[in-house]
């Protein structure tokens, strides 16, 4: 395997003994480690009392018990006095060079104002406020005036329908939710307060819409609940007292995908979640004083969440929001950015990276890249190929390459290597943060012991960024991650360890898809697919794909004769896009006429899996089907015979 040593820069933060020592420090005194970088990363109203309470088989977890603190207060008051003038947002448009620059003094007056509109329309500390935006600056004024107040926030990602909207603004229990007109991506203009207007039209607990015009275009407002942000923000002042809320109050809830069910909403707290942002972000992108960092994820996923607003903004970063698609209107915007901006971090997900590098390798060499030092990777495993054409056409050699695992759940990144740190190996995330410690364990519930080997990956100890519940669900929160191996946190994702200590996630263990880097669920998309009223079962399996990583391939029963194959299929398209989102779309999609199942009654996905990717040969034991004959039905369907 190739191996690439080391990047440093003469500031660089760590280096492979430094990293070694602080490590050690970290999981052989965590109580006295986590207390020394809570002091130094954040501000605190008051001191906590307790660095650590914790119970694995009730799932509880607690950071820096009664210590008080603002997160707004954090990411934007403490820096004014140094950083007033200072650009905190640069803002890409969809346009190409259409920018807006943000500095810490505008971003204090916009968060308080938009912190003053919420409290004129009732929202006080601990209430549930939904957010489904652009990716525009207002997005991170209104995620910072609920922390402000003490309101715990709700992102919506854009790309999800009117459904999936109410599904999660009742789970939320939400009483306002903020909007804008219509959301702008490449050549496109997305309706998105139509969208909301449909999830509002069934009962729901929403009582005021906030509406941002990203566009002077009309939109339908609805007399007693919608009201226009413009409008509102013209009434208040720029000032607003933060409320100071205690280490374990809620920040925010934010909806992910499981192996069953509806989605869940993981549920961060205060401190803890902000020191583990604040810390992944500065030593995992190397960042220093006058860097420009530019994440391209989206706010309504969490890297966006940790990694463009509370991460970055903690740490007094300038940070940059781009709004458009890579391949808007070129495959060569990311490289304009990263031109014009003279970008110092890029953070993004191996799904783009492939995307854009289908284009060529001429492209990036048109930019003058050499801003550069770190590039960061997230979302799901990156190939071999699609690491070395970012390293090599991209970074040109000279950039550290960090593959970042971590999850909705965790916070922060748990799983990289850290620039200066350790040989970088493609494909490999490497070593556990400060902190972390990772283990493997076996189908029987052991730890592997071994220096190298495979298995479920799953975290031993607490640490501070970890998910405190799911809203209003705490066993299933229980159920899902700390049940199946005792005193472990269980990650759903399987891994190897190499002689060097290093960690390579190999992907999901449970029904979770990972499509373009989205967390999609088999049962949501299943349940999808038979509301579409013409389905009476169907199973879902991903098979690899070569941009998408994991492509969604559906079997499914129809439940009555239906005129034309092309009718079905647009009839169970239709559906998911209007229970989930388009992003969710099935790529392929076989109509049959059973499912493998066992005795019990259980769909065998992984005959599916392998007949669904052409490897009929290798279908392995079918002994436990109930009825072998519908493989042969199936093979025969998928061929087209
Ligand atoms: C996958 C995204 C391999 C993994 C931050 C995890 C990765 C799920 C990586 C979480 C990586 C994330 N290498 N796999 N560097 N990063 N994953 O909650 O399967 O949207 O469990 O959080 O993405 O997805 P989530």
């Amino acid at each position: 395997m190739k191996k690439y040593s080391p990047k440093t820069q003469d500031d660089t933060y760590f280096n492979l003994k430094s990293y070694e020592n602080l490590y050690d420090k970290s999981v052989r005194e965590p109580e006295a480690f986590w207390a020394e970088q809570a002091a130094q990363n954040l501000y605190w109203h008051k001191h906590w009392d307790k660095v650590l309470d914790y119970d694995f088989t009730k799932a509880e977890f607690k950071w820096f018990l009664n210590g008080r603190l603002n997160v707004a207060y954090n990411c934007i008051d403490r820096h004014l006095e140094k950083r007033a003038n200072q650009t905190a947002i640069i803002w890409e448009g969809n346009e190409p060079g259409e920018v807006r620059e943000i500095s810490y003094q505008e971003l204090s007056n916009e968060v308080c104002r938009f912190a003053n509109v919420l409290k004129n329309k009732g929202v006080r500390k601990g209430d549930r406020v939904a957010i489904y935006m652009p990716m525009i600056p207002e997005l991170v004024f209104a995620m910072l005036a609920a922390a402000r107040i003490g309101a715990v926030h709700s992102i919506i990602f854009a790309g999800f329908s009117a459904h999936a909207i109410h599904d999660r603004v009742i789970d939320s229990d939400a009483k306002v939710l903020i909007t804008a007109n219509v959301s702008l991506r490449g050549s496109k203009t997305i309706n998105l307060k139509k969208i909301v207007d449909e999830a509002l039209s069934k009962e729901n607990p929403i009582q005021t819409v906030l509406v941002w015009k990203r566009t002077e275009s009309e939109t339908k407002m609805r007399e007693g609940r919608d009201v226009y942000l413009s409008d509102e923000l013209k009434k208040v002042s720029n000032e607003c007292e933060p409320e100071i809320l205690d280490s374990e109050d809620p920040l925010f809830v934010l909806y992910t995908s499981g192996s069953t069910g509806k989605p869940k909403g993981i549920l961060h707290t205060q401190g803890g979640y902000l020191l583990y942002a604040t810390m992944t972000h500065r030593y995992i992108f190397d960042y220093k004083e006058d860097d420009i960092y530019f994440c391209a994820a989206d706010i309504g996923w969490i890297t966006g969440h940790s990694y463009i607003v509370y991460g970055p903004l903690s740490n007094g970063a300038t940070t940059l929001m781009f709004e458009s698609t890579p391949l808007y209107p070129n495959a060569g915007r990311y490289w304009d950015v990263i031109e014009r901006h003279k970008v110092n971090s890029f953070y993004t997900a191996p799904t783009a990276i492939r995307a854009i590098a289908k284009a060529g390798s001429e492209l990036p060499k048109k930019y003058d890249l050499s801003s550069l030092k770190v590039l960061g990777t997230v979302g799901e495993p990156i190939n071999e190929d699609a690491w070395e054409w970012y390293y090599h056409n991209v970074g040109n050699e000279n950039c550290t390459v960090v593959d970042t695992w971590w999850q909705t759940e965790t916070g922060g990144v748990m799983i990289t290597s850290l620039p200066g740190v350790a040989d970088m190996k493609p494909s490999y995330a490497s070593k556990p943060f400060f902190g972390i410690q990772p283990c493997l364990v076996d189908k029987d519930g052991n730890e592997v012991l071994e220096r190298e080997g495979k298995g479920m990956l799953c975290i031993k100890y607490p640490w501070p960024g970890q998910a405190r519940t799911i809203y209003a669900d705490h066993e299933r929160f229980k159920k899902t991650y700390y049940r199946d191996f005792p005193e472990k946190y269980f990650t759903g994702d399987a891994a190897e360890r190499d002689s060097d200590g290093c960690y390579k996630i190999t992907g999901r263990v449970d029904d979770v898809l990972n499509v373009s880097g989205h967390r999609i669920g088999t049962a949501e998309l299943e349940s999808a697919i038979v509301s579409s009223g013409i389905v009476s079962e169907s199973a879902v399996v991903g098979i690899p794909h070569e941009i998408k990583g994991e492509a969604i391939t559906v079997f499914c029963i129809l439940s009555k004769e239906h005129e034309s194959i092309k009718t079905a299929l647009s009839l169970v398209k239709e559906s998911v896009k209007k229970e989930i989102g388009s992003f969710a779309s099935p790529d392929t999609i076989y109509f049959v006429s059973g499912l493998p199942k066992t005795r019990s009654g259980k769909i065998m996905r992984r005959i599916l899996r392998k007949i669904a990717s052409g490897n009929t040969d290798e279908l392995g034991d079918l002994t436990t089907l109930a009825d072998s004959s519908v493989v042969d039905n199936i093979i025969a369907t998928t061929l087209g015979t």
